[in-house]
């Protein structure tokens, strides 16, 4: 068969609400021409985040009514723990309330003034908290992922040469431990290749550095492993997914991505003294040990989601679902990351927009297009998310964030109708000035007018 269907049936719906080109002129508006300042209710078709957006399963929201609420021991926490333990291998399992709350007390306990994190590409919470710890984050990926249309199969890849150079000019004891980002977020969802993780391995074990994977993606990282990297074609997802874990000392996981809910993280340690510290802050701030940041019934929908994730069925839908919308606008002519990744296709508004300056913000245009066409929600990654200052960012991204067992094909091929008209209009889109800006994180509150177009 060439058509991958969605290997599921619809039981529970949720109304999509229509709305009108005047409407959605008047709603942009009203939202500084911020698409986070619009209600979810205004939006058709919501591509801002694939992060807690998915839809559960049948199974979890039966697990849900079998939450067990005690505050210490819950039958809910074993569960999720032997899960991720026989997903994982690791023993040494806390339970966060989301992805960052596990980086937090990760870089609470090992980051600091003086300290330096390598990465493939940190995302901008792992950044976050390794700064608000006194300590420097370091993007180290490979200079194929600067291309964007370059199509090597593992442009996620750390330059294992660039951390050997960094820790030789930083020196070991700054380095209190390696990340890698699987699959990498920042440079467009690709993947990293089990090879490229052995080599990292490679480098710090030599150097005596823990290294440690950010792995909110991690199934369709090993799918693309799967299809993409020699002699791996046979083997079991949940073979792949073990080998990329064994590799590690550790992991911070956002669980609204590849735990299939809406909500939960999970930090996993295997030094035994390290955890421990982790607990106690754990306790401090998310909650006791048993339960972390979330309820039991979030432990039970998550120890459901790991077992469906790594479903090879679920994950040739869900990987071919995102390469199908790239594809189409690539058809069209639109300049995307390519090849497409695993959860996001990112189109490249720099290129599509050259009478946009940077500083009139062609990523913001796009996004407003694509809101005022047909109430398409996407998000900047550019000049608005990072730019400011003397920082200038490389590229300016329009992320197109694909929630996981949410939208169908029809919703794809709407939405594939709308940025060919969109495509046609390019020429004719005004820049935009930021007429409010906040002092961090501003692309969030940032408010913005239209230009008079020339
Ligand atoms: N690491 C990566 C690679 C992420 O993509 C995210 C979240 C986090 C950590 C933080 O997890 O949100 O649970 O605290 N990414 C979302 C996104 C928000 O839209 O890409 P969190």
């Amino acid at each position: 068969m060439k058509t991958i269907i969605e290997p599921f049936r619809i039981k529970v719906v949720e109304p999509l609400r229509m709305t009108t080109r005047e409407e959605r002129e008047r709603i942009l508006r009203d939202a500084y021409f911020n698409v986070f300042n619009i209600p979810a209710r205004d939006v058709l078709i919501d591509l801002l985040t694939d992060s807690g957006t998915g839809a559960m399963s049948s199974l979890q929201w039966s697990a849900i009514m079998r939450g067990d609420e005690s505050y210490a021991g819950a039958e809910s926490f074993f569960r999720f723990r032997d899960r991720v333990q026989e997903i994982t291998g690791f023993d040494h399992i806390l339970p966060t309330h989301q992805g960052r709350a596990a980086e937090r007390i990760l870089f609470e306990l090992v980051g600091g003034p003086g300290k330096v994190v390598p990465n493939n590409a940190h995302f901008d919470t792992t950044r976050a908290n390794i700064e608000h710890s006194g300590a420097e984050a370091v993007d180290l990926g490979i200079p194929e992922a600067a291309d964007p249309t370059n199509r090597h199969p593992f442009k996620g890849n750390m330059d294992v040469g660039a951390l050997e150079r960094l820790i030789e000019r930083v020196g070991v004891e700054a380095i209190p431990l390696c990340m890698v980002t699987v699959t990498n977020n920042s440079a467009g969802g690709q993947p990293v290749s089990l090879e490229n993780l052995r080599a990292v391995r490679a480098v710090c074990d030599r150097h005596g550095i823990p290294m440690f994977l950010d792995a909110c993606r991690f199934a369709e990282n090993a799918f693309f492993i799967k299809q993409r990297e020699p002699g791996q074609g046979q083997r079991e997802i949940r073979d792949i997914v073990r080998d990329m874990f064994d590799l590690a000392d550790g992991a911070t996981i956002s669980a609204k991505k590849d735990g299939l809910v809406n909500i939960g993280g999970i930090l996993l340690i295997r030094d035994k003294a390290l955890a421990q510290r982790a607990d106690a802050l754990l306790i401090l701030t998310e909650g006791f040990v048993t339960y972390g940041g979330l309820a039991g019934r979030d432990l039970e929908a998550l120890a459901q989601g790991l077992d469906e994730v790594i479903h090879e069925d679920y994950l040739a839908y869900r990987i071919r679902s995102t390469a199908y919308l790239g594809e189409k606008l690539l058809a069209i002519g639109f300049p995307i990351v390519e090849p497409p990744g695993g959860h996001a296709i990112y189109i490249d508004a720099g290129k599509l927009l050259p009478h946009i300056p940077p500083a009139q913000f062609p990523g913001q245009a796009l996004v407003c297009a694509l809101y005022r066409e047909a109430g398409i929600r996407s998000v900047e990654i550019g000049s608005v998310m990072f730019g400011g200052g003397d920082h200038a960012p490389a590229l300016e991204l329009v992320r197109l964030a694909i929630p996981r067992r949410v939208y169908t094909q029809s919703h794809v091929d709407y939405l594939v109708e709308a940025a060919e008209e969109v495509y046609r209009q390019r020429t004719e889109f005004p820049g935009l000035r930021m007429t409010y800006e906040p002092p961090y994180l501003r692309h969030f509150t940032a408010k913005f007018e239209e230009l008079p177009r020339s």
